[in-house]
């Protein structure tokens, strides 16, 4: 099939070349011209595993390109999906702007015969915008177009696996053409079974809200829990054990920390309360949920304010992990952004690295990088030296299995905030660390002078 996608960021470029890897003829169409370039030449914009290699070989055999002639690419295509930004609008509503400029250049660019084309939202969009967009479309041309919502459950990190070996595809159709011909386009990738869900447009539009808001309502949930585990000295690990192995509840998303962050659940949580609002359902459980996970962003910050004092003058701060989750670069509304301002602003120098996140962060962090009150360094120990303490922000793989005593000769005194619960706070008390994580047992604090080679380290 002829398939132009609009949008060519973490979802419009795993999807059109996850569909050329399956034989379909791709242009990936963009308004961004220095992502094209970069694409033309061979260079991934993006870190997600397993892109490269795709891109390569479908570049390669000629199945996919790359433009930002966003006009021709619209009109040359039988399928179009919109994959571009849906970011929150001042009231938290998603922003259709770029969503319906699309259409309506698919509209203006509509060829006056060939076959009807289809159009799906591949974008995370409020129920009710495949009207809009049919609308914007079909105020410059007569000709029949299939409006589709299809999506996208994709996980930043995963994402060419999640494409490829989907759990269910969720179409919205209003047309037997459209889902015949959609069935076609994705019967390559549920060959074991996983089913493709069609049904009606506005269900297919909730349902991706629906999901994601059931997520973070789950962090969320965990991180109220933790919070009482702190206070009464018992252990969230424990309790997510205890209740995740219930196959009612089931063990995902079920880890306390400092909060989701991404470009997904905070906006699209916050877009559904304002659906939510605007079609006059109480919202009261995600706004719940959204109090808890600010609060839980600043919950490292609090940590070390109390063991500090507001005033960090002087101090140094090793930060691990930028990125929101581990295998991306993306560090949109990630609790780094939150911690690593709040140590700067009270006057503290922070030394962070992260395994893929820092040409995002020298962009984020631009101002803090000129002033230095940020530092980024290519190997994690080497943000260590001489540093009050180390906060773990982003559980990489990495961090994961430390040379402790290297952290404890390197940190200028041995403690740690835990904002991913990566350790054993058992163990990490006999290596001599003070150590403070999420929602576990409030340990003391090391014995003083007691160091790893007494712990048998
Ligand atoms: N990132 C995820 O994990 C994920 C998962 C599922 C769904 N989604 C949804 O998919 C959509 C895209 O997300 P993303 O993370 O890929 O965003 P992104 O910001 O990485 O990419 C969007 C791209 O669209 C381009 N664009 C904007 N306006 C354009 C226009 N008029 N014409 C052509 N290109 C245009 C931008 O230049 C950008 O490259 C959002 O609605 C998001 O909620 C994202």
């Amino acid at each position: 099939m002829r398939i132009t996608v609009v949008g060519t960021g973490y979802v419009g470029l795993v999807v059109g070349v996850c569909l050329a890897e399956t034989g379909n003829d791709v242009v990936c169409a963009d308004v961004d011209a220095g992502k094209i370039g970069r694409l033309n030449a061979g260079e991934i914009p993006i870190y997600e595993p397993g892109l490269e290699p795709l891109v390569e070989r479908n570049l390669r055999e000629g199945r996919i390109s790359f433009t930002t002639e966003v006009a021709p690419a619209v009109a040359g295509a039988e399928i179009v999906f919109i994959a571009v930004g849906t970011p929150p609008g001042e009231d938290g509503s998603a922003d259709l702007q770029h969503v319906l400029a699309v259409a309506d250049t698919i509209g203006r660019n509509m060829p006056d015969d060939g076959p009807e084309k289809i159009v799906i939202t591949k974008s995370t969009v409020p129920v009710g915008t495949a009207a809009k967009v049919r609308a914007a479309i079909g105020r410059h041309t007569g000709r029949r177009v299939h409006v589709c919502s299809n999506p996208e459950f994709l996980k930043e990190g995963a994402a060419v696996l999640d494409f490829m070996k989907p759990d269910r595809v969720v179409v919205g159709v209003d047309s037997e053409y459209a889902r015949e011909k959609l069935g076609e386009l994705y019967s390559p990738f549920v060959r074991t079974g996983n089913p493709i869900l069609f049904m009606d447009i506005a269900s297919a539009e909730i349902t991706k809200y629906a999901a994601n808001a059931m997520l973070a309502t789950r962090i969320s949930f965990m991180n109220m829990i933790a919070g009482l585990c702190e206070a009464v000295g018992a252990d969230v690990s424990h309790v997510r054990q205890g209740i995740g192995t219930d196959e009612r509840i089931g063990p995902g998303f079920l880890f306390a920390g400092i909060g989701y962050g991404g470009s997904c659940f905070p906006k699209d949580v916050k877009a559904l309360v304002h659906t939510l609002r605007e079609s006059g359902v109480d919202a009261s459980i995600l706004d719940g949920v959204e109090k808890v996970n600010e609060a839980q962003k600043r919950l490292l910050l609090q940590r070390v304010v109390e063991r500090y004092g507001e005033d960090l003058a002087g101090r140094t701060f090793a930060v691990w992990g930028l990125s929101f989750k581990p295998e991306t670069d993306d560090m949109r509304e990630a609790p780094s952004l939150t911690v690593v301002r709040g140590l700067v602003e009270r006057g503290a120098r922070v030394l962070a690295h992260d395994p893929e996140a820092e040409h995002e962060a020298q962009r984020y962090f631009a101002d803090l990088l000129e002033t230095r009150g940020l530092a980024l360094f290519e190997h994690n120990y080497d943000c260590l030296e001489g540093a009050d303490a180390l906060l773990v922000l982003t559980e990489w793989a990495p961090y994961r299995n430390p040379d402790f005593a290297r952290v404890q000769a390197l940190l200028g005194e041995p403690v740690v905030f835990d904002g991913r619960n990566l350790w054993d706070p058992e163990r990490m008390r006999d290596m001599g660390f003070e150590y403070v994580s999420v929602g576990r047992v409030a340990l003391a604090a090391a014995e003083p002078g007691r160091s790893l080679a007494a712990a048998g380290a």
